[in-house]
């Protein structure tokens, strides 16, 4: 069998990043890949088709809502659920044959099939038995499961089931208001399913800024969805159509039930490493099965290195990028860095939310000196104009250097915006650098510099 100077293990966005920039770099590499399509969770079963679902129930919601305040007249589309799942498959095969033509153009062997590491240097595929100087391992992650909740992906769903549906259910129960739950809850609540989120915390989207999970939820409230907050589910029972969910409220002990036709498990992913043969290697797990890596993302063991979902920090998709191309650098003898203080969030419902750094909540059990700068973008001209004026953008900046240390934005394109405020942080700008800095007159990032100068003398608009 061909030597490689890298193999790699899974092609989601850690993996093939990790590849293309190994060839970009002159080693030979390859990757392993079990699926029929390059891409992972990601393209496959998670961001990308989820992204293709909520452009199209957004645009059904703009028909409905806002084409007539505009003079835009005319029936409001319907719901061909077949012709929209077909718009996905779409999106998600032009993604992943993108990557196939990457893989090509860089000379990225792919091979296919389930790989496993039986000693340090080499990686088995079916019969196959292949050599390299450094192995790296980007699986992924797979859905945690709950207890009393059994998946069979029709009824009860996972994200995955969940994109395949055989038609829009009358009646949802969402089970975790986190990104998953959000996200593919307000698809199927704007294509007219009556959505409920029930939530073992007391806020939804744990780990957002305090302001924008309240301001999120009454939003969304609004949009039709509901929530039970505080409440542990304890069960699901199913049948072939419908199914029961069983939850314990925990502000007084009760039990309650909720039946839908659907049921959509969003509780938590967890590392997917099974197969591997980590046992045998030694390759060290933590309590929550992630692979233990040190600052190179090599494990206990020379040569072998791990990323993205599989090892510790948020399972997101550009963190796994940056994990790869990073790995991709050290091993090759550069310096690969990632600033995992500077690593977005977002989450895709309308409008959009989106987080970079600190929050008021973390800064204040700092016990940090801050200054919160807040706009409305009730007072931006450009999101008036689109229907699209509900939320904010908050800065959080030092309280003696001015320097960035956070912002929270909830409003429209808040995942374009956001970016603009990690530039500043990777420059260590204070917020009167983005204050001071001219922004196009209207657009939605003239919120952004309002939120910046909101930290010193005020906001213009507000
Ligand atoms: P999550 O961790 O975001 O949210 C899970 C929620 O379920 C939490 O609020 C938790 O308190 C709740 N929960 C846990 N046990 C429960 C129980 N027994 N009863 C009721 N609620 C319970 O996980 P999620 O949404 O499944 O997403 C998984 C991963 O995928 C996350 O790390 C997320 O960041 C990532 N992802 C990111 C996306 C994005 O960046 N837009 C989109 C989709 C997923």
């Amino acid at each position: 069998m061909a030597n490689y100077d890298v193999i790699i293990i899974g092609a989601g966005p850690g993996g093939y990043v990790c590849a293309i920039r190994c060839a970009q770099l002159g080693l030979k590499t390859a990757v392993v890949e079990g699926r029929e399509a390059l891409g992972g969770t990601c393209l496959n079963v998670g961001c990308i088709p989820s992204k293709a679902l909520l452009h199209a129930s957004h645009q059904l919601h703009e028909a409905q809502e806002n084409f007539p305040k505009m003079g835009l007249k005319g029936k409001a589309p319907s719901v061909d659920w077949k012709q929209m799942l077909a718009y996905k498959s779409e999106v998600i095969e032009g993604n992943t044959r993108g990557i196939e033509f990457l893989f090509k153009k860089n000379k990225v062997d792919w091979i296919r099939g389930w790989g496993s590491i039986p000693e340090p240097g080499q990686v088995k595929v079916g019969e196959d038995t292949h050599s390299a100087k450094h192995i790296v391992i980007a699986t992924g992650s797979e859905p945690a499961p709950l207890e009393g909740v059994a998946i069979d992906e029709k009824v009860v769903v996972t994200s995955t089931g969940a994109l395949e549906l055989g038609k829009v259910p009358k009646r949802m129960v969402v089970i975790g208001a986190g990104v998953i739950g959000l996200e593919l809850g307000s698809v199927y609540a704007r294509l007219g399913a009556d959505v409920t989120v029930i939530e073992y915390l007391d806020t939804i989207t744990p780990g957002m800024d305090g302001e924008v999970q309240k301001t999120l939820q009454r939003i969304l409230k609004k949009q039709g969805l509901k929530f039970v907050l505080g409440a542990a589910v304890q069960k699901s029972e199913a049948t072939k159509t419908r199914a029961k969910v069983t939850y314990r409220l925990k502000k007084d002990d009760s039990e309650h039930e909720i039946e839908a036709d659907c049921v959509l498990l969003a509780t938590g992913r967890r590392p997917f490493t099974d197969g591997l043969g980590l046992d045998k290697l030694g390759v060290k797990l933590t309590k929550q099965g992630q692979i233990e890596v040190g600052r190179d993302w090599q494990t206990g063991v020379r040569g072998i290195y791990a990323i993205g979902d599989a090892v510790p920090g948020p399972m997101l998709a550009h963190k796994a990028e940056d994990e790869g191309m990073a790995v991709a650098e050290q091993i090759a003898g550069r310096h690969g860095h990632v600033n995992y203080g500077v690593i977005p969030g977002v989450i895709y419902t309308w409008p959009e939310v989106a987080a970079v750094g600190e929050t008021e909540q973390t800064l204040k059990a700092a016990g940090r000196a801050y200054r919160a700068g807040k706009f409305m973008f009730m007072g931006n001209a450009r999101a008036k104009a689109n229907f699209a004026a509900e939320g904010f953008v908050k800065i959080l900046a030092d309280k003696d250097t001015d320097r960035i240390l956070g912002a929270h934005i909830i409003g429209p394109a808040a995942g374009e915006l956001i970016h603009e405020i990690c530039v500043a942080m990777e420059f260590g700008a204070a917020a009167q650098d983005v204050a001071l800095t001219c922004h196009a007159h209207p657009t939605y990032s003239e919120a952004v510099r309002e939120a910046a100068l909101a930290c010193s003398d005020g906001a213009i608009h507000s």
